[in-house]
C-alpha cells in the first residue's frame, strides 16, 4: 500500500508529465494552425488546451474555499458540454472564436499548471480530491487523444512531431482465431489505482463459449469486403448504417481516395499506399458490423473482449493488461508514447499478447463492440455529467490506440463513440459461435 507523500509524489508526477506531454504534441505548430476548426467534429488546438485548463478550474473550485476564476469570459468557450456550469459555447463553432487569443490560451495553460502544482505540492488531500485530480489528469490524457485526431484532420503529413521513433521490424503472421470456453467471467476493474466511474463495479457476465481472432481485422482483409461489394450490397448492412454510406457516399475507411485503381491515404506517414498488413482504422461501428456479417462473424461482447485480453486461465485471475499487471511500454504495445504516429503491423507486438494469445488488444487501434454503453449494474457516478449522460446511443471500443497516452489505459478502460464515428482511430476484430 502506497504511503500518502508517494501517492502525492505520483499525483503530482502524473499531472507534471500530462501537462508536458499536451505541450510536447503542440510544440511544432504555427500560430495559424491552433485557431483553426477543420469540421465540426474537431475543435482547434486551442480550444483544447483551454478546455483541460478549465477542467482543472472547476476542481480547484470544487475543492479549494472562495475560489476565484480567471477569467468569466473563458468559461463559456471552455466549457464542453457541462450544463452544471453554464450554457457552453457552440461546439461547432470553436473555430470561428478569436477569443481567448492563443496567447491568452497559453498564459492561462501555465498559470493553471502552477496554481495546480503547488496545491499538489502543499496541501494534504484527502482521497476525494486526488480522485479528482486524477480524473483531471485521465481528462487530459483524452483531450491528447482527440487532438491527434484533430492534427490528422487539420495536417496530417504536415504535422511534425516533436519526437518520431522509427516503426518497428514488420513480422509475418499466420491469420488465426482462438477458442475460449465460456462460463462467469467477472467484468470491469479490479486494481487498486484510478479508473473511470464507468469500470465499476466488478460484475459477473455468462458467456457462452466463442472464438476471437488473434489479430485486428487488416486492410488487407477490409479490401477484400469491399471488393466482394460490401459497401453496394444492403444485406451486409443495419438500416442506420445503409442509410450512412447512401448518404454520405462511403465507399472505404475515412481518409481512404482510390488513385490510379489503388486504395491510398494520407496520414502521419504522408500520403501512401494502403499497407496491407496494418489493421484497418477508421471504420465506424456500421462498417466493422457490415464487414462481420460478410465475412459470417460478429463483433465480440465487451465482456469477450474484456475476457480475451485479461484472462489467466492458468492462474485463474485477470490481469490489469493483456500481458500482466505491468504498465505498458514501447516493447508491448503502440501507444502515444511510442511516438510511432501511426499503428503498426499485425504482430508488430508479439511480448503484448494475451494469455489466451491475442494480439495488439492494447494499442494500435481501438476495437468496436457490440456492446451498448451503459452503466454496469450498480454503477455510481463518479463526475455528474462526464461519462453518465453518454448512456445512450454509443457503443463501447475498447483497447486504445497508438494516439492514447500509456498512463490512461487498461484492459477494462471503457471508451464510446456514435456508431457512425470514424475519425478516432478505430478497428475491430472478428469473434464467432463455437
Ligand atoms: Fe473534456
Amino acid at each position: 500500500m502506497a504511503t500518502v507523500s508517494e501517492q502525492k509524489s505520483s499525483l503530482l508526477q502524473q499531472f507534471n508529465e500530462t501537462r508536458i506531454r499536451t505541450l510536447n504534441l503542440v510544440q511544432t505548430l504555427e500560430k495559424d494552425d491552433f485557431v483553426v476548426q477543420t469540421a465540426p467534429f474537431t475543435s482547434p488546438p486551442k480550444w483544447h488546451l483551454g478546455h483541460v485548463s478549465w477542467l482543472l478550474e472547476i476542481l480547484m473550485s470544487k475543492t479549494s474555499q472562495n475560489y476565484e476564476f480567471y477569467s468569466r469570459e473563458f468559461n463559456e468557450y471552455l466549457n464542453s458540454y457541462y450544463l452544471q456550469f453554464g450554457e457552453p459555447h457552440d461546439k461547432a463553432k470553436r473555430g470561428l472564436a478569436t477569443r481567448p487569443t492563443v496567447d491568452q490560451v497559453f498564459e492561462y495553460f501555465h498559470i493553471i499548471t502552477n496554481k495546480v502544482t503547488n496545491i499538489l505540492q502543499n496541501k494534504l488531500l484527502d482521497e476525494k480530491t486526488q480522485q479528482l485530480y486524477f480524473m483531471a489528469i485521465n481528462h487530459e490524457c483524452q483531450h491528447q487523444e482527440l487532438l491527434v485526431y484533430d492534427l490528422q484532420h487539420l495536417l496530417a503529413d504536415r504535422y511534425r512531431p516533436a519526437t518520431r521513433n522509427p516503426l518497428p521490424r514488420s513480422l509475418q503472421q499466420k491469420l488465426s482465431t482462438i477458442k475460449i470456453d465460456g462460463g462467469l467471467y467477472t467484468v470491469g476493474y479490479s486494481g487498486d489505482q484510478f479508473c473511470y466511474d464507468i469500470e465499476l463495479p466488478e460484475h459477473n457476465v455468462y458467456l457462452n463459449d466463442y472464438k476471437i481472432d488473434a489479430y485486428p481485422v487488416t486492410n488487407s482483409q477490409y479490401i477484400e469486403f469491399m471488393d466482394d461489394g460490401g459497401y453496394s450490397d444492403f444485406q451486409y448492412w443495419l438500416s442506420d448504417g445503409w442509410e450512412k454510406v447512401q448518404n454520405e457516399q462511403w465507399k472505404s475507411p475515412m481518409y481512404w481516395e482510390s488513385i490510379d485503381g489503388k486504395w491510398m491515404t494520407r496520414d502521419f506517414l504522408g500520403r501512401r499506399k494502403i499497407n496491407l498488413n496494418e489493421p484497418v482504422c477508421h471504420v465506424s461501428f456500421y462498417e466493422a458490423d457490415a464487414y462481420c456479417k460478410w465475412a459470417g462473424k460478429r463483433l465480440p461482447t465487451e465482456a469477450e473482449w474484456e475476457k480475451a485480453a485479461c484472462w489467466n486461465e492458468k492462474k485463474q485471475r485477470k490481469s490489469i493488461f493483456p500481458w500482466g499487471d505491468e504498465p505498458p511500454d514501447h516493447t508491448r504495445a503502440n501507444l502515444l508514447e511510442s511516438y510511432l504516429w501511426n499503428c503498426t503491423e499485425i504482430g508488430a507486438y508479439p511480448e503484448g499478447k494475451s494469455h489466451y494469445g491475442c494480439h495488439q488488444m492494447i494499442g494500435d487501434v481501438w476495437e468496436w463492440t457490440s456492446s451498448e454503453f451503459s452503466g454496469y449494474p450498480g454503477f455510481k457516478t463518479g463526475f455528474s455529467e462526464y461519462n453518465d449522460k453518454w448512456f445512450a446511443n454509443q457503443k463501447v471500443l475498447r483497447g486504445g490506440s497508438f494516439g492514447t497516452p500509456a498512463i490512461s489505459i487498461r484492459g477494462s478502460y471503457r471508451n464510446f463513440f456514435r456508431l457512425d464515428e470514424r475519425w478516432l482511430f478505430a478497428g475491430f476484430r472478428c469473434a464467432e459461435v463455437v
